[in-house]
């Protein structure tokens, strides 16, 4: 049987397939379906310091092949998730990766000291890209607030760190390297894309908030693009996410460069989805004589810069002047 476990620095799991925040409920509105202690962890809803009652509905919209949302971080508050969620969550039986935002850098260091003296946790993911409310996506669109929030964390905190980065910004790479520079043990890519739906009838936003973050299948290429244009930029373990609902879409992360993955959207209508994949990742892995993941990880045969794109646009490379 090939190995399934992956190291990300401090982080380490039993397989590298874990669910994402916010589609995946506090774990126990799963249990149905889903052996949790055959993922490689959970990562539960953003927790913020106080309770947030979130964006005005509609909240959520489906689009081609995509999930649009705005929820606005609602959540009851850090001292809540103590109180109501962090005893039932560790005693999965697997790894638990507390997903937190604040709307400074005092505020993240806070929650993650408070959370710093409870055993239980494998890491922190810090949602420094979440595009539905202000002060939150800031940091992960300015290289020096990136660098910031995340040495402040790890200077602070004995957990592994996560940083959860934005698509939503010119080169995702510079914020990568802000991030891997100032200590994050891993980064995950990446969290939705901004986008609009519209009833032109009305001629309004169908999204009580007007924007929201744009989710599922239809990411997928832009995601894996993004994977492999910062695996090329940064040696830090990556996490892909974006429209997974197969074991081909996981493979295809891993051999872009991610060393895990999450789940996100498809846990809405596949929430069996995770625990499968675990079994066909041993037998892909099998099927082509691999040992372990990390013998797929970052092995795309693509090894040019990222620059090198540009070039396509020079006339001298357009056939017959067209
Ligand atoms: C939300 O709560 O609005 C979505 C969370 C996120 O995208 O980070």
């Amino acid at each position: 049987m090939p190995r399934l476990d992956v190291s990300l620095n401090r982080l380490h799991l039993a397989n590298p397939i874990l669910v994402a925040s916010g589609t995946f409920g506090y774990a126990r509105e799963m249990q149905a379906y889903v052996d949790y202690s055959r993922l490689g962890g959970i990562i539960p809803k953003t927790v913020t310091p106080l309770p947030r009652g979130g964006n005005p509905p509609p909240r959520t919209v489906e689009t081609t092949a995509g999930l649009l949302n705005s929820i606005g971080l609602d959540n009851d508050g850090l001292e809540a998730f103590i109180a109501k969620h962090l005893d039932p969550l560790r005693q999965l039986g697997t790894s638990l990766i507390v997903n937190i935002a604040g709307k400074s850098t005092a505020e993240f260091v806070a929650m993650a000291q408070r959370l710093d003296a409870f055993d239980g946790i494998a890491a922190l993911e810090l949602n420094i890209s979440c595009p539905n409310v202000s002060g939150g996506v800031d940091y992960g669109t300015n290289p020096k607030l990136t660098a910031e929030v995340v040495r402040e964390v790890r200077g602070h905190s004995r957990l592994p760190i996560i940083a959860k980065l934005t698509p939503n910004v010119t080169s995702v790479p510079e914020i990568a390297i802000a991030a891997s520079e100032a200590g994050a043990d891993a980064l995950a890519l990446i969290n939705t894309f901004q986008g609009m739906a519209v009833d032109w009838k009305r001629r309004k936003p169908i999204l009580g908030n007007g924007i929201g973050g744009l989710s599922g299948p239809a990411i997928k290429p832009l995601a894996l693009r993004i994977v492999w244009q910062v695996s090329q930029a940064v040696k830090t373990p990556l996490i892909g996410i974006g429209g997974i609902q197969s074991i081909d879409d996981v493979l295809e992360f891993l051999v872009c460069g991610a060393t895990a993955v999450q789940v996100g959207t498809a846990n809405f209508y596949d929430p069996g989805l995770a625990n499968r994949l675990v079994d066909e990742l041993s037998t892909a892995l099998e099927s082509q004589g691999l040992e372990s993941v990390g013998d797929l990880v970052g092995t795309l045969q693509y090894p040019r810069p990222v620059v090198a794109a540009a070039s396509c646009a020079t006339p001298a490379a357009s056939p017959a002047g067209r």
